[in-house]
C-alpha cells in the first residue's frame, strides 16, 4: 500500500496514537486531516508535519458532536480530495470500581469512545461506498475481549466497538470497503502515564504505530498485539469462568 497519494482521517491526532499515526501516515507522504478537540495542540502537529514536508490539516472537532465530524470530513474532502483511510482513534479511559459507579462518566466514556466512533464512520462511508473503495480502521482494544477489574466503562465501550466495526465489516462486504479493527495492549501515551499499576508489555509509541500501520497496510480484519498479551487475553476467552475471575482479581492493571 502506497501512502502518497492517500487522504486520511484521523481523530483523535493531538496526542498519542493519533498524533503519531498522523505524523508517521504523513511522513509516508499522505495528506492527513487531524481532529480533535484542542485546536493549539493539533495547529503544532500540523506545524510539525509540515516543517518535514507533508501536508495535514487542523480538524478541530468533537467527536461526540456528529455534525462538526461530518463538517470536518467536508473541509478535508474539499482541501485535499476523498478520503481513502479513516483511523477512528480517539478515546478516553475510565475507573471506578463497581461501588463507585457514576451514570454521568460511564455515559462520557461511551459517548466518546462509542458515539464517537459511529459519529466518525457515518462521516466518511457513504462517500467510500459511492467510490466503491476505502478503509475504515478503529483503535479498540485487548480490554474489548472480556471485563477487567475496575474498568466497567472502558471494557464495554471498547466491546461495543469492536462488536459494531464487525457488523460493519459483514454488511461492507463487497463494496470495496475495508474493515479493520486494531486490539492493541499497553502503550506509553498520556492515556497510560499516570498509571501506577504495573501494566505489563507496555509499548514505546513507535514501535505501536508501525504494529497499527502494518496491519492497515495488509488490510488485516483484525490485529491483537503485543502477541504475548494478546495470546493471553484469547486463552481467557475460552477459560471456565472461576479460573478468569481469580486470575483477573490478582492482575488488576487499574491502581
Ligand atoms: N495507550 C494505550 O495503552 C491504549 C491501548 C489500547 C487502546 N488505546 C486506544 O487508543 C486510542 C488513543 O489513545 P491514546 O493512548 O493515544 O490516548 P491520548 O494520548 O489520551 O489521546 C486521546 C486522543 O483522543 C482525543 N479525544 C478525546 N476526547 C475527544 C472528543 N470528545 N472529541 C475529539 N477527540 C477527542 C484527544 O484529543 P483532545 O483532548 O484534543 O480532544 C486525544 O487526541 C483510544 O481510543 C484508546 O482507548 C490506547
Amino acid at each position: 500500500m502506497h501512502w502518497s497519494n492517500k487522504v486520511v482521517l484521523v481523530t483523535g491526532a493531538s496526542s498519542g496514537i493519533g498524533r503519531g499515526l498522523g505524523v508517521e501516515l504523513a511522513r509516508r507522504g499522505a495528506a492527513v486531516g487531524l481532529l480533535a478537540r484542542r485546536a493549539d495542540a493539533l495547529r503544532e502537529v500540523v506545524a510539525e508535519i509540515e516543517a518535514g514536508g507533508g501536508r495535514a490539516l487542523a480538524l478541530p472537532a468533537d467527536v461526540t458532536d456528529a455534525h462538526a465530524v461530518s463538517q470536518a470530513a467536508d473541509v478535508l474532502r474539499t482541501e485535499f480530495g476523498p478520503i481513502d483511510v479513516l483511523f477512528a482513534n480517539a478515546g478516553v479511559g475510565g475507573s471506578a470500581h463497581a461501588a463507585k459507579l457514576e451514570p454521568a462518566e460511564f455515559a462520557g466514556v461511551i459517548d466518546v469512545n462509542v458515539k464517537g466512533v459511529v459519529n466518525s464512520v457515518t462521516a466518511v462511508i457513504g462517500d467510500m461506498i459511492k467510490r466503491g473503495q476505502g478503509q475504515l480502521v478503529v483503535i479498540s482494544s485487548l480490554s474489548a475481549y472480556r471485563g477487567l477489574p475496575k474498568s466497567a466503562a472502558y471494557c464495554s465501550s471498547k466491546a461495543a466497538v469492536s462488536a459494531f466495526f464487525e457488523s460493519m465489516r459483514l454488511d461492507l462486504h463487497g463494496s470495496g470497503v475495508d474493515v479493520t479493527i486494531i486490539h492493541p495492549g499497553f502503550i506509553k501515551t498520556p492515556l497510560t502515564a499516570g498509571r501506577k499499576a504495573r501494566l505489563p508489555w507496555l509499548m514505546e509509541l513507535e514501535y505501536a504505530v508501525k504494529k497499527i500501520l502494518k496491519a492497515t497496510e495488509a488490510r488485516k480484519k483484525s490485529y491483537a498485539f503485543p502477541w504475548q498479551l494478546a495470546t493471553i487475553v484469547r486463552a481467557g476467552m475460552i477459560m471456565p469462568i472461576f479460573m478468569y475471575d481469580w486470575i483477573s482479581r490478582r492482575n488488576s492493571f487499574r491502581e
